[in-house]
């Protein structure tokens, strides 16, 4: 059964200030798509259809505006607001009721994927019933993120959130396959942890190693995990698709493409999409797909 995805948008940008004062982040370009079609063609590339979007009061009509109810990709979209960014993991219980205790995989809104073997990897991880799988990439400053430490044969061994000594240099990076327990899960730890305490998405995965359910894996060499979080990274990310669109010749992580070839669009629309937006690359490279595959 193909699993919901929730996306996360809800939060304040403020590294980005003053470019995210009057727009969410998730909403301001990497290069030529805004930064929320990255995350949408992971979800459509994992097979999800379902998707709830997380966000704030403020920002849910533009959200609104740009993707509506999803059927633009063949995939259904729902809003939820989060009225107060109290962080990630209470922005994902917005989600309990769309989930209904279901396996559901969450993704952060500004991390961007784009690399060899990625569908094989997201495939795995959405084939497994019980546990959790996490995503690792081996980065120079792992201090601003979470952290795994594993062995050899690949088992987490700690996870940490934000560690001054990370254990490793492997970054957890903001993608989540979670079984039907972690509604459960999130709302334990919010017991345990002081209310003026945030509980993190560490501390969710944290349980799922202990129970010794969780997977770790960790994207090959070559394999591009962005951050989009500060204007370096952010200049980064637009550097990297630009270079490689103009390497590729082609457009890369266009959520309607993935529709298409998932199964969700038929080629007509690439079509209908081609002819609406004729004077840019984005449309042509939509007409250009259709007249490869029709
Ligand atoms: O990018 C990967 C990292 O994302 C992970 O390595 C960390 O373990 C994880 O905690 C997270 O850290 P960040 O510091 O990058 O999280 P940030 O506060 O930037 O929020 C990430 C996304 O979650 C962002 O798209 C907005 C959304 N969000 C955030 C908060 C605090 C919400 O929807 N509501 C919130 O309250």
């Amino acid at each position: 059964m193909a699993r919901k995805g929730i996306v996360l948008t809800a939060g304040l940008g403020t590294r980005l200030h003053p470019m995210t004062l009057a727009v969410n982040k998730q909403l301001i370009p990497v290069y030529n798509k805004p930064m929320i079609y990255y995350a949408i063609w992971v979800l459509i590339k994992a097979g999800c259809r379902d998707i709830m979007l997380i966000t704030s009061e403020a920002d849910k009509s533009g959200f609104e505006r740009l993707l509506g109810d999803g059927s633009h990709f063949g995939v259904n979209i729902q809003y939820r607001i989060q009225y107060v960014p109290n962080g990630l993991v209470d922005a994902f219980m917005q989600a309990e009721e769309f989930i209904a205790g279901d396996p559901c995989m969450l993704i952060l809104g500004d991390n961007i994927f784009y690399g060899p073997g990625f569908p094989a990897m997201l495939a795995k991880a959405a084939a497994k019933t019980e546990g959790a799988t996490v995503f690792g990439s081996i980065v120079p400053d792992p201090e601003r993120f979470g952290v795994a430490e594993f062995d050899e044969s690949g088992k987490v061994l700690s996870l940490e959130e934000k560690p001054k000594q990370p254990k490793s240099n492997c970054a957890v990076v903001g993608l989540y396959f979670f079984d039907g327990k972690v509604m459960q899960i999130a709302h334990e730890l919010r017991k345990e942890i002081p209310a003026d305490q945030e509980v993190s998405i560490t501390d969710v995965n944290r349980r799922y190693m202990e129970a010794g359910t969780l997977d770790l894996q960790v994207f090959p060499a070559g394999f591009a995990w962005l951050d989009s979080g500060t204007y370096e990274s952010l200049l980064e990310a637009s550097n990297y698709v630009a270079r490689v669109e103009r390497e590729e010749g082609r457009i890369i992580c266009a959520p309607e493409e993935a529709a298409f070839r998932a199964g969700f669009l038929p080629a007509e629309k690439l079509r209908e999409y081609g002819e609406a937006d004729k004077n840019n690359g984005y449309g042509q490279y939509m007409t250009r797909l259709y007249n490869e595959v029709k």
